[in-house]
């Protein structure tokens, strides 16, 4: 077995700093602790003046998605290496259950999509778009295959979109077989009579995607969906979560001391209505996603948010459609882009250089945020989210004064745009270990497709204690 020891490196986790050296005997993380012999290892790595972190996991990405009539650019290989890149080691992507069809159809599909290409380990969400009676049961065989959560959607009426007796009905079932619900919070009836609105009044441009789906209607759907949670007995965790108001709902649950959990994304952290799409006229459709992009106040709120643990996690939401020919199919009609931005590559730069960088929080709770956070929500900890003996040896040498300048001439992602062009960084990934293996070194990708492994989830994660 390989036996690798990283050397005066600086050990972060989620709750220590620490100057120690690391030992890795093949996949697994042997021991932490200052003055590790060198003649306990065969490769020793020179770490210092870096920060030794665990591996990030992105708990949402859509990965070889169909969507809006075309399917996200990213498949399994292309998302994964520039994941990897970027200092992420763990995914977790969702698989779509096709209404009137078995949720393990699906899992087989999105299982050979993944199969021969992931380039580090994934977990799988299931997304819920049909529950019969039977379908509860369904639910229980894919916990049992380690999908841990499900996803539900209240927008997008028609097509994801299910109503809140199905809602209940899953929250019940997942009080039963420990799972997580996740829920995308929008209020997608109203939205939609706003959209027809628009329409008919010839507004057709990308803005009129974010200005028909007011922060109240994401506000509405999270309260909704916590208090059905609460009536369930079971937690809750949103996904996405973009605004004030929706933030608001999700603090006043914890404060009363519910289990509502809930993550953003660089994207509201960073981008608003005012820079990126007011007066950009086609040039907006960059950044239709769902939930839209924000005015810009809503900005410091989230910040906030994640200083105080009012949000746990920060994902990407990576979903990319290429602006050329895939943004392009709703020239004439915002309803018909394909709604998704990609950022898989850049989460723990921009975290890290606008949260901890910017005196936002400290080195830990970034930590806490991109990595430990998600691993215990999500039924992965401790193997997956700390650096500690016994854990997987997924470890980034992050290097914290590297500059970086973000953009889709040079990033990884397979599309054609980057929603942080010209952004500069400070601090980025220098070498990248999976389950033991150099897969980045120096900032390239040298590990093999294929190589990621599917990771079974526990249920009754951390969202449940
Ligand atoms: O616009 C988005 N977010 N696309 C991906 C699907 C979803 O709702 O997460
Ligand atoms: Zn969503
Ligand atoms: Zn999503």
């Amino acid at each position: 077995m390989s036996r690798v020891l990283i050397q005066n490196g600086t050990i972060v986790n989620a709750d220590s700093t620490v100057k120690a050296d690391l030992l890795i005997v093949g996949a697994v993380i042997k021991e932490v602790r200052a003055g590790i012999p060198a003649s306990a290892a065969g490769t020793v790595v020179d770490a210092s003046g870096l920060l030794v972190l665990p591996g990030g996991i992105d708990a949402h990405t859509h990965l070889d998605m169909p969507f809006g009539g075309t399917k996200s650019a990213d498949d399994f290989e292309t998302g994964t290496r520039a994941a990897a890149i970027g200092g992420t080691t763990t995914i977790v992507d969702f698989a779509i259950q096709a209404r009137g069809t078995k949720m393990r159809a699906a899992l087989d599909t999105w299982w050979k999509k993944a199969e021969g290409k992931a380039c580090i380990d994934y977990g799988l969400h299931m997304i819920v778009t049909d529950l019969p009676d039977a379908g509860l049961e369904d639910m229980d065989d894919m916990v049992r295959e380690g999908v841990a959560s499900f996803k539900l959607f209240m927008a997008y009426p028609n097509v994801l979109m299910v109503d809140d007796a199905t809602i209940f009905k899953a929250m019940r079932q997942s009080a039963k077989n420990g799972a997580l619900i996740c829920m995308h919070a929008e209020n997608g009836s109203v939205i939609d009579v706003i959209v027809q609105q628009a329409l008919a009044e010839g507004k057709t441009a990308p803005i009129y995607h974010a200005l028909t789906r007011p922060t109240a209607a994401e506000a509405e759907a999270v309260h909704r969906a916590i208090a059905m949670a609460e009536m369930a007995g079971v937690p809750v965790y949103i996904v996405h979560l973009s605004s004030e108001d929706a933030l608001n709902q999700v603090r006043e649950a914890r404060d009363r001391g519910l289990p509502a959990f809930a993550e953003t994304c660089p994207q509201y952290l960073l981008l608003s209505l005012e820079d990126n799409m007011i007066d950009k006229g086609w040039e907006g459709a960059k950044y239709v996603f769902t939930p839209p992009l924000r005015e810009k106040r809503n900005q410091p709120k989230l910040w906030q948010g994640l200083r105080k643990d009012h949000l746990q996690v920060v994902s990407t939401d990576h979903c990319p459609f290429c602006f050329e020919d895939q943004k392009a199919l709703g020239k004439d009609d915002f309803t018909k882009i394909p709604n998704g931005g990609p950022g898989i590559e850049n989460r723990l730069q921009l975290l890290h250089h606008h949260g901890v960088g910017q005196g936002n929080f400290s080195i830990n709770r970034f930590v806490e945020l991109v990595s430990t956070a998600p691993a215990r929500i999500f039924g992965m900890y401790p193997r997956k989210g700390v650096l500690a003996a016994g854990s997987d040896a997924d470890l980034v040498l992050w290097d914290p004064g590297a500059d970086h300048t973000i953009s889709a001439a040079t990033h990884h992602m397979r599309v054609d745009y980057s929603m942080f062009e010209g952004f500069k960084v400070k601090g980025n990934a220098r070498d990248v270990y999976s389950r033991g293996e150099l897969i980045v070194s120096g900032g390239e990708f040298i590990g093999k497709p294929g190589r990621g492994e599917y990771l079974r989830r526990e249920a009754r994660g951390g969202a449940w204690k």
